[in-house]
């Protein structure tokens, strides 16, 4: 059997990309489809660790401009992540997988704390690692924590499951005529503000450390197992 071109990786889940087709919240329906997604590039034998973001319940940044402040704001999306990471632990486990979910804020009861080491050892062991609470402290995005994290433990990439199927020139939504780039440089990604698929901290993070960041559609169903195994899924910045 084709081997996969990546023997670690780290998948950041954004929380826009759990609500499914629901205005709100986790869409039972949609996390199934995705654990499967997540269960089909799985099978080929590539470790994978997750990150997952809380959009679809708790925004910090949104939070503050209504008033709350900052920090509890952020505290607060932390929360929303951990979730998300239950519900998708959820849904892979009911497939079989074994999987750990690993909070970067100590709530024992619920899951065990973030230890490099220990993730390293349940990667090793073709355990699905969810990581949730972001890195635990506040001003600080997913992204962010996935970059951190996809680094902490030496995973060869970040993929980036989006909306778009990719990073254009200009908003797609809104310029038709918007081009997708195949390949980006993290020199031009970091430069360009219009770029806006990550934030300026998380690629700055890979930019300084060279790791790859594949950005692509989750819901394109095959593609995350494609990207995988090597084919050009989405946009490459290298
Ligand atoms: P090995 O060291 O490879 O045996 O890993 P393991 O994860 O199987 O061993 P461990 O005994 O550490 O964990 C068994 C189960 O308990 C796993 O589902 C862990 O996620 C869970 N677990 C471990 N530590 C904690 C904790 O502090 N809190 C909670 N809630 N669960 C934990």
């Amino acid at each position: 059997m084709k081997k996969p071109k990546y023997k670690r990786i780290l998948l950041k889940i954004s929380g826009e990309a759990m609500k499914g087709k629901q205005e709100y919240g986790i869409d039972p329906e949609y996390i199934s489809y995705l654990s499967k997604e997540i269960e089909s590039a799985h099978k080929t034998g590539v470790q994978i660790a997750i990150v997952v973001g809380a959009g679809n319940i708790f925004r910090g940044v949104a939070g503050s401009k209504h008033g709350l402040d900052r920090a509890t704001a952020d505290y607060m999306g932390m929360l929303a992540t951990i979730f998300n990471a239950m519900a998708l632990q959820d849904a892979l486990e009911k497939l079989n997988l074994v999987t750990r979910l690993q909070t970067a804020v100590e709530m024992k009861q619920i899951a065990e704390m973030f230890i490099r080491r220990k993730a390293l050892r349940h990667l090793e062991k073709g355990r699905i690692v969810i990581l949730g609470g972001g890195t635990g402290l506040p001003f600080i995005t997913t992204d962010t924590t996935a970059a951190m994290r996809g680094l902490e433990l030496g995973c060869e990439a970040i993929f980036k499951a989006t909306k778009v199927d990719g990073v254009y020139d200009d908003d797609p939504v809104e310029n038709l005529k918007a081009k997708k780039f195949t390949t980006l440089t993290l020199d031009y990604a970091f430069q360009n503000d219009k770029i806006k698929i990550m934030d300026k901290s998380a690629l700055s993070l890979c930019h300084a450390n060279n790791i790859h960041i594949i950005i692509f559609k989750l819901s394109q169903k095959g593609d995350f197992k494609k990207a995988i195994m090597g084919e050009k899924i989405g946009t490459t910045i290298c």
